[in-house]
């Protein structure tokens, strides 16, 4: 049977790197294992005022099934001020409440990102990892992808047209889809 990993980028710009990082790894060829790119566009800022009135918004409950249908996530992860984009965490966050606490619970997560300094998003992943032990989700630790100087990279449209990193995000998946 297909396995599926739900891929999210922490980025609304157009010509993102990390979407365009995402979109690459949804075309890469994976054995039984297929990418699906979420989005976290239409979440709104996290309100619990809101949630008390209305319940989880449909962006979540959207999120929240796609994420109960997964094997694993794929976070592509943006690097704010040395941490985590807060439009990132505000979806995450949102995807914790209700139901979608237990759906993180021992499920695969890998974190990658890009970004155009030499780092390519070092800190914001490690960033990432007080979150995930959190949500006590099952932590793919066996390789990293920092993807770095993308302006170089990804075209003007946010497109990765590099093959070496294009190789490399392959490699990358290529493991994690093994162990999901
Ligand atoms: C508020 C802000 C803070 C940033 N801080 C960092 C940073 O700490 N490290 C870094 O590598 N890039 C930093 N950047 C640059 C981002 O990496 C760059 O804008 C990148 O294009 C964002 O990802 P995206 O292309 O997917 O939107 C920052 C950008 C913004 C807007």
């Amino acid at each position: 049977m297909t396995k599926k990993i739900l891929g999210l980028s922490g980025s609304l710009r157009r010509a993102s790197f990390n979407t365009g990082l995402l979109r690459a790894a949804a075309e890469v060829e994976l054995d039984g294992v297929t990418i699906e790119v979420g989005s976290i566009r239409n979440v709104p800022l996290y309100d619990g005022d809101l949630e008390q009135a209305n319940g989880l918004p449909p962006s979540v409950k959207t999120l929240q099934s796609q994420l109960q249908a997964a094997d694993g996530i794929l976070l592509v992860t943006p690097e704010y001020n040395n941490g985590i984009p807060g439009v990132f965490k505000n979806a995450i966050d949102w995807m914790s409440r209700g139901p979608g606490l237990a759906m993180w619970v021992g499920k695969p997560v890998a974190v990658i990102g890009a970004s155009p300094g030499a780092f390519g998003t070092i800190m914001a992943q490690d960033h990432w990892l007080p979150v995930l032990r959190t949500l006590k989700v099952d932590f793919w630790a066996e390789g990293r992808l920092m993807v770095s100087r993308a302006g170089g990279l990804f075209d003007a449209d946010g497109n990765l047209t590099d093959t070496t990193s294009r190789e490399r995000l392959a490699d990358f998946l290529r493991s994690f889809s093994k162990g999901i």
